[in-house]
Parts: C-alpha cells; structure tokens; sequence
C-alpha cells in the first residue's frame, strides 16, 4: 500500500495518532528521542528563541523545542492531522503549562506562518511524507529570520550493502509485524516505499540549496540509516 496523496498521507497519521507514540517507542528500541535531541541542537535552539516544529505529530521534538527555548521562547507546532495535534496539545498542557506553546493546523507547503519569523526550526520525519519536497523546503526557508537554522531528521537509505540489508529486514521483520501488534500493519508498510524513494544526502544538500538556502549539511546516523540535514538561511545582507 502506498500513500501518495496528501489527503491519503493526513487520513494515515490521523488514524495511527493513538498508538503512534507508543509505536515509536518499541519500534526504535527508545533511540528516536537522542536523533530529536541531536535534532534540536543542531538547529541551534536557544533560550527566547521564536522556534518552529513543521509536521510536528504528538509533539516530540516540539517538546524538546520547548525546553531548549524556555519560558520567554515561543514553539510553534504544524501538522496538517488534527488527531495529532490534539495529542500534541494534551501533552504540552502536560508538561509545559507555563511555556508559549501553539498547535496550528496547518500545510507544510503552504505555511500559516509570516515571513521571516522563526530563530530556528525543526522537522522530523516529515519531508518524506510530503509531496512536494522542493516547495516543503522553500516554505522553510521563507519562514526563517536571516541566518536561522533548521534541522530536518528522517530515514535514509544506507549506502553499505550490509547496512541496507539489515535495514530491509528491519523494516520487513520488526516495523511491520509490531504494527501488526497494534492492526496497524498495511499503515506502517508505507514507511519502506517512502524511504526507497526519499532523496539520499546529497541530493537534499541540492534540493536545500535550489530552495535558497545558504549553508546545507547532511550527517548521516546509525550507519546511514537516519539522516539530519542541516540547512541555514543567508544572512540579512548578502547577495544570493
Ligand atoms: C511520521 S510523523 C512525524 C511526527 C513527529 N515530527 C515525530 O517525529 O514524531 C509525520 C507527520 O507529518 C505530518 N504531515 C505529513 N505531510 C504533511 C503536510 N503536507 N503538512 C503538514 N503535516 C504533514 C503528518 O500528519 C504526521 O503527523
């Protein structure tokens, strides 16, 4: 099964939102929080910043956005699932009452959000779901003050043979059949097709670069498996 369509990909994520924490949790034996940590930082997330989490899901790493930013920072979090976002807001009510935290809905290609706003932003696990990756990283970029940072986390395809085969059976043998667990698995089977046809590193390096960014960077992690590219707007006063 694949979803290719936004309104198909927004039906997935509104449907799996009650266990898709949990899901996670097994499903990267916990080591998905230390690549959103890693994630947060290499956006350079800092006390009073304005920062932004685009497909924030539940809010993980808007969450982590939340504690790098402080009371006198603000976090906004846009998913285009309300399912999601409602999880999201539970749990930042939760957590950081006292934080400036705000759930919008909202279009990764088209962002409610105004120019040039945010010190620094993250997205995880999002730019391989949507379907337009060039016009997802050109909003980004619209949306960044001057010389801001993102970091975008996500699956990637191993380039050694004995990585790719071990993230193959990882795919076949551990997602599928835990979300199988959950009745989840015809959801969880559109993770390997995405992964297949999302762009390897440098191929992100360019696309960041085509959307106007200045600076693009991708670190591999976990053999290749994972990925964060980094990408920082130009400055306010240079000629692009
Ligand atoms: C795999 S989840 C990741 C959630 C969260 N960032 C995390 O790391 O746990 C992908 C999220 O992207 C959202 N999404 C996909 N395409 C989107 C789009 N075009 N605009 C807004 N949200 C989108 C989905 O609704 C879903 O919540």
């Amino acid at each position: 099964m694949t979803h290719s369509s936004a309104p198909e990909i927004q039906a997935l994520f509104n449907r799996i939102a009650p266990v898709y924490d949990e899901l996670n949790q097994q499903l990267s034996w916990g080591l998905h929080t230390v690549w959103k940590k890693m994630a947060v930082q290499w956006a350079e997330a800092a006390p009073g910043h304005q920062a932004l989490d685009i497909c924030c899901g539940s809010g993980d790493i808007a969450l982590l956005l939340a504690r790098a930013v402080g009371k006198t920072g603000s976090v906004t979090g846009v998913d285009f699932a309300p399912a999601q976002l409602a999880i999201a807001a539970e749990r930042g009510q939760a957590r950081y009452p006292d934080h400036n935290l705000t759930w919008q809905a909202g279009d990764a290609l088209d962002l409610p959000c105004p120019d040039a706003h945010f010190d620094c932003a993250t997205m995880g696990y999002g730019l391989r779901n949507v379907t337009d990756i060039p016009q997802a990283l050109r909003e980004l970029e619209r949306v960044l003050k001057p010389s801001a940072k993102a970091a975008i986390l996500d699956f990637h395809r191993p380039t050694q043979p004995w990585v790719q085969q071990f993230q193959a059976w990882y795919l076949d043998r551990v997602v599928v059949p835990t979300a199988e667990q959950f009745d989840l698995k015809a959801d969880y089977a559109y993770i390997g097709p995405t992964v297949d046809r999302f762009p390897q590193g440098p191929e992100q390096i360019e696309l960041a670069r085509q959307a106007g960014f200045a600076q693009a960077q991708h670190y591999p992690l976990l053999g290749g498996m994972m990925g964060i590219l980094v990408v920082q707007k130009a400055a306010a006063n240079s000629v692009v």
